[in-house]
């Protein structure tokens, strides 16, 4: 049975009904089609890009041009999940960028949402791309294109004046019309009470199992990015030590004259080799 076409519509059913929401990260075409057929909610062509997939340290480096061409290729594989692109840093740091930047990722990348970093600090430009009819993703927590204000990637809101922020943050959020909010390395108590409290779906990434849906980097989860493993990251698979053992393998047969066999070459007739 082909899952049906997710719209935030049947992502507000999910929490109104209790079922859990799953989001995935995906960068290119075959990582989308991947996802998409495993039947994830959301794909998130995430700002993450920048560390699991072009090698930065941060996330900052991400540019728009960056971010439109990875999210094309993975609107091509992307046929039932809801695709959501990432708005990089200081991409909507004045009304101007924030709209036409959403309307990018709308028009030339074919997303259904954009997701966008902070509370109310980012609430102005929140509120002028979903005034122009474009669907929003919250993120609040550990917003890693704030690495340097946050002083490292650390867990936030662990101190009652920090949770109480992030809490009220939630709530300006699903009042300017954010149509879900991320909760990044946040306490599993206060995720608990944010999801409690706002009617739209909290989506967590190390913020526990009340949230009512999880994301994962992708890249995390099977294992291709191992510079670091954070706590929250589950490894379902070790893809990196399989890739090296078929390129291994490659090398060798290559330099021993094995690769290619018979079956992977092309013939000629005879009687047009002797023309030759
Ligand atoms: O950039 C990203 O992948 C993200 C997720 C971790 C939510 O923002």
């Amino acid at each position: 049975m082909k899952p049906e076409k997710i719209t935030i519509r049947s992502l507000q059913e999910k929490k109104i009904n209790k079922k859990k929401i799953t989001m995935l990260t995906a960068y290119d075409y075959p990582m989308a089609r991947l996802v998409d057929d495993a039947g994830i909610d959301i794909i998130l062509v995430g700002d993450s890009l920048g560390m699991v997939v072009l090698g930065y340290d941060s996330t900052l480096p991400v540019t728009m041009e960056d971010m439109i061409r990875h999210t094309q290729a993975v609107r091509r594989g992307t046929k039932h999940a809801l695709l959501v692109g990432d708005m990089p840093y200081k991409s909507y740091d004045t009304k101007e960028a924030a709209i036409a930047n959403a309307k990018r990722f709308m028009e030339e990348a074919g997303c259904d949402a954009v997701k966008l970093e902070g509370g109310t600090e980012s609430l102005e430009a929140a509120e002028i791309i979903l005034n122009s009819g474009i669907p929003v993703m919250g993120h609040l927590g550990l917003t890693p294109q704030s690495i340097e204000k946050l002083g490292g990637f650390k867990v936030q809101g662990k101190t009652a004046e920090a949770a109480k922020a992030i809490i009220e943050d939630s709530k300006k959020l699903e009042k300017v019309g954010c149509f879900s909010i991320v909760l990044e390395c946040v306490p599993s108590a206060i995720a608990k009470i944010i999801t409690a409290e706002v009617k739209v779906p909290t989506i967590g990434i190390g913020a526990g199992v009340d949230c009512d849906g999880q994301v994962l980097v992708t890249n995390d989860m099977v294992g291709l990015f191992d510079r670091f493993v954070p706590k929250f990251v589950k490894q379902y698979i070790k893809l990196a030590p399989q890739i090296l053992e078929g390129l291994l393998a490659y090398k060798k047969e290559v330099e021993d004259g094995k690769f290619p066999a018979e079956e992977h070459a092309f013939t000629i007739k005879q009687e047009e080799l002797k023309k030759i």
